[in-house]
């Protein structure tokens, strides 16, 4: 088989949203030389935006509706198996609102991404940018890491960070950050399908070596 036939990692996106990152992850994925194909786009939200940037661009589209479920273990469990049926080589959590169990999260260790509004380990949760502005820092910014069973947790691959100017507000600070998020996780994704990064038992590996800090975009 010639090099360039060789099959590409398959991704499935989960997002709940307006999909901007998941666009973005198209976009790239568009190019031809890009090394992984999206093969679905999951989302727990009918009529969410996402699923519509998906079929345009003729992405396959499912829906798991967290409302159909009396608790998370069921709603994992429903999402699980549509995952499964598709098989994918890594999901993209990309504006996924939903918290994952344990038993979700442990069953695709390693092939799990998530992109999460500041620089972690700082501010997981929601409202960041509200709070690092209450909290008056200088500097925020984005953060991709591998999924683990702690809340926006696992180890981080890479991070942008953003400058906070004093007339700041979240919205604006958030439009900046989201900017950065559309530049870096393309950029992560990549790596992950050229089999640059992996999870290790304590961190993350970069071309094998053990990453002592996270990729920032310059090192890209
Ligand atoms: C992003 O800001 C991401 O950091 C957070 O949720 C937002 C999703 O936005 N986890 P979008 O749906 O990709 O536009």
């Amino acid at each position: 088989m010639k090099a360039d036939s060789a099959p590409r990692p398959t991704i499935l996106v989960l997002a709940s949203g307006s999909g901007t990152n998941l666009q973005a992850l198209i976009d790239a994925s568009r190019q031809r030389d890009f090394p992984g194909e999206i093969i679905a786009v999951g989302c727990n939200k009918p009529g969410a935006f996402a699923l519509e940037r998906a079929a345009q661009a003729n992405i396959k589209t499912f829906v798991v509706n967290h409302k159909n479920f009396g608790s998370r273990e069921e709603f994992d469990g429903a999402l699980m198996a549509e995952i499964l049926r598709l098989n994918p080589d890594l999901i993209v959590l990309a504006g996924f609102m939903r918290i994952l169990t344990g038993d979700f999260v442990r069953a695709f260790r390693g092939r799990m991404l998530n992109i999460h509004p500041s620089l972690l380990p700082a501010y997981t949760g929601l409202n960041t940018h509200q709070r690092v502005l209450d909290a008056g820092d200088t500097t925020h910014g984005v953060s991709i890491h591998f999924v683990t069973e702690e809340l926006d947790g696992g180890p981080v691959i890479a991070q942008a960070e953003v400058a906070v100017t004093k007339d700041d507000t979240a919205e604006a600070l958030a439009g900046r950050v989201q900017q950065l998020e559309h530049l870096l996780y393309p950029i992560v994704v990549r790596w992950f399908c050229e089999g640059r990064i992996q999870l290790a038992a304590d961190g993350v590996l970069f071309d094998g070596e053990a990453l002592s800090h996270p990729m920032r975009l310059s090192d890209s």
